[in-house]
């Protein structure tokens, strides 16, 4: 799909947004498409979902055509995600919505709380967190980019199926693993790359939590090794003092950083009663 206005690829589900409340937004995780969310929209379905591409990721025009339609320069940046969400909500006539995201999702989704925060009406912060990465990290993704563009393409990412998923679930659902693995191998390289790039430029974000004035869930599979207890703690952390009230921390069982795909009705559960709660 290509859009002429920097709005990107939709996958809607359950009721009319304007018939419900304010939909849930969700926003998936590296380097997947919002198909990540089908398992967990089939357990809501009387919650409006609006389930988004990433630019260069499913049905969504690549980063450089967004970045045209929005007047923007098209340098990785995960802003430019966030302001293409939001141009999203424009043109579905959103005016505010509950914003999840897993893991670069939830950088996206930190990136609308600090930008745009008036269009939120909650925000859920799943198997992600708000620091920066270190020397490392961002020397690892810089990698990561380059080789995606080079000989290796998708196989880049077929080595981060270890890190993905939990132990329970690589010992126990070979048909997660599977599915995983296929994604993996069928991911876009030029959108491999700019995403590791905006990612290894994304500052810390936890200034946008402090005073946000809406309510906000965080979330993780508890065998997650990419988002760890100590990055949900202090998401927590920042949230916890404001007017709008603490942060409620779920920690979902048997499974890692893929909560969505390794426990879809846990982690559809506390989506549906965390929206309620901004509706
Ligand atoms: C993701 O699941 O989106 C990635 O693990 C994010 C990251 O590489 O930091």
């Amino acid at each position: 799909m290509t859009s002429d206005t920097g709005t990107l690829a939709v996958r809607r589900s359950g009721p009319r947004p304007d018939e419900a409340g304010p939909p849930l937004v969700l926003l998936h995780g590296f380097p997947f498409d919002a198909r990540m969310w089908d398992a967990v929209v089939a357990h809501i379905p009387q919650v409006p979902v609006l389930a988004l591409d990433a630019p260069g990721f499913g049905d969504s025009p690549s980063p450089q055509h967004v970045a045209r339609a929005l007047g923007r320069d098209a340098a990785p940046a995960l802003e430019l995600t966030a302001d293409a969400v939001v141009a999203t909500l424009d043109a579905e006539g959103v005016a505010r919505a509950v914003v999840g995201g897993l893991s670069m999702g939830g950088y996206v989704a930190l990136a609308i709380a600090e930008r745009n925060r008036s269009r939120l009406a909650g925000l859920a912060l799943l198997d992600t967190k708000a620091g920066e990465d270190g020397a490392a990290a961002r020397e690892n993704r810089l990698r990561m980019a380059a080789a995606a563009e080079g000989d290796a393409g998708a196989s880049a990412v077929a080595g981060m199926v270890e890190a993905l998923l939990g132990e329970t679930t690589r010992a126990e659902a070979p048909d997660v693993v599977a599915t995983l693995r296929t994604w993996l191998a069928a991911a876009p390289p030029a959108g491999i790359a700019w995403a590791q790039r905006a990612m290894a430029a994304r500052p810390d974000r936890h200034h946008a939590l402090v005073d946000l004035e809406v309510p906000a869930l965080v979330l993780r599979g508890v065998e997650d090794t990419v988002a760890t207890q100590e990055d949900a703690e202090s998401m927590a952390r920042a949230l916890s003092g404001r007017s709008a009230g603490a942060a409620e921390l779920v920690v979902v069982p048997r499974a890692g950083h893929m909560t969505a795909l390794e426990a879809s009705g846990a982690t559809a559960s506390a989506l549906a009663a965390f929206w309620r709660r901004c509706s």
